[in-house]
């Protein structure tokens, strides 16, 4: 597909699909072209708050909001951040009985993320199934295609937005209050090219970090797990340089088992991709999964080589909206991972081993992985 026809259109779904390096990189950057308001609804009071968010917004209006929060994932934050990311990767270690059967998705990459986002966000621990019911409802699809299920569906994502925001306000009001060691007391705080943020656009960048920051680092972690696993031999490499390899093997897993596989953009004006004429308010599907796996970019780009450097795999993106929580999530990562081997150095899946992948054609993962 990605060889033969690298742009094309899906009657069907009336949309485009790019599939090769160069144009999903043109389409990430190329910002003139391609907007990120996806939301067919014209009035903002109508949108949800991921819709009005910083994802979902252009520029010069993203520009000014990601400048401000830029302030909360410096390098001085996130140094702050590893002995917090530590102490919750050894506490669910801790948890784990190595004598019975683990599911390294139940035990470990699920509730790791989550647990992370509660703390930098600073609310409370208990309040992380809570979180974690929130965070699906907003990301979940319908259960088929009939108008039933995405009356349904809406119904359940309007009751969680409500909830959400009913919540974080009360949370946004104390931070005010009493300011912690936290990413809303930052905010609240950051002033950039003379503005501040409102307290609505708080609520919806912490809906977001809630939303962007939970199901996509579960994947890589247990992508990663996935993959050593399924190449003993690098593992091998990694065990006996842990702190040398493990950041490039996890720039490897991004490339090769892409959490996020694609990202969509609409067309502003007609234009020109390649031989492709796309008209104004066309649907563009961006799918990083398939340029990762690019051969023009990437030699061997079906082989899982932990020693690729340099990667400039676009499993984060690309442009003004890069991901911002990207240093989180390679932090979050190496700690788990890190912290892992040091526990099960020998660790690896065993004969029966059960793997279950996330049926999603946008997102890649697993379900469920019982080593
Ligand atoms: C944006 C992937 C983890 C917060 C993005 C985008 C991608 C992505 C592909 C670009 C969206 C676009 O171009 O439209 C991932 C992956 C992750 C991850 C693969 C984990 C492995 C996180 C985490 C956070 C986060 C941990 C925060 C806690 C965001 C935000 C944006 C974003 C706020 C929007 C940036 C903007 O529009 O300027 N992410 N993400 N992400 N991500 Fe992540």
């Amino acid at each position: 597909m990605r060889k033969e026809s690298p742009v094309r259109k899906d009657e069907k779904r009336g949309a485009w699909d790019v599939f090769d390096y160069q144009s999903v990189k043109y389409v990430l950057e190329a910002k003139e072209f391609f907007s990120s308001n996806r939301s067919k609804k014209q009035d903002d009071q109508q949108k949800s708050p991921i819709e009005l968010s910083l994802i979902s917004i252009d520029p010069p209006k993203h520009t000014q909001m990601r400048s401000l929060v830029n302030k909360a994932f410096t390098p001085k934050v996130m140094k702050a951040w590893r002995p917090r990311v530590e102490r919750i990767a050894k506490q669910l270690l801790d948890n784990i009985d190595p004598a019975a059967d683990i599911d390294v998705v139940k035990q470990f990459s699920y509730p790791l993320p989550v647990m992370v986002i509660a703390e930098i966000l600073g609310v409370p621990l208990q309040d992380q199934s809570r979180f974690k019911e929130w965070s699906n409802w907003v990301v979940a699809g319908p259960k088929d295609n009939s108008p039933e299920a995405i009356r349904l569906l809406e119904e359940n994502q309007q009751r969680t937005y409500h909830e959400l925001y009913v919540y974080f306000k009360e949370i946004v009001r104390n931070k005010r209050e009493t300011p912690g060691e936290d990413i809303i007391s930052v905010l609240l705080g950051a002033k950039a090219l003379g503005a501040v943020l409102t307290e609505e656009e708080i609520i919806g960048f912490c809906i977001l970090l809630l939303v962007a920051g939970n199901e996509t680092t579960t994947n890589l972690i247990s992508n990663a797990f996935y993959c050593f696993t399924e190449f003993p031999e690098v593992f091998e490499e990694i065990i006996k340089d842990t702190e040398g390899t493990l950041p490039l093997a996890i720039e490897e897993v991004l490339r090769y088992r892409s959490p996020v596989q694609a990202m969509s953009r609409v067309a502003k004006e007609d234009t020109l991709l390649g031989e492709a004429r796309i008209k104004a308010g066309d649907i563009v599907v961006a799918w990083m999964g398939s340029a990762n796996r690019d051969e023009q970019q990437f030699k061997d780009a079906g082989r899982f080589n932990i020693k690729r450097k340099p990667n400039p795999h676009l499993a984060f993106g690309k442009g003004i909206h890069f991901c911002l929580g990207a240093p989180l999530a390679r932090l979050e990562a190496e700690i788990a991972l890190q912290e892992w081997i040091k526990r099960y150095p020998a660790f690896k899946r065993s004969d029966d081993f059960t793997l279950e992948p996330i049926q999603s054609t946008f997102v890649y993962g697993l379900k469920e992985f019982k080593l």
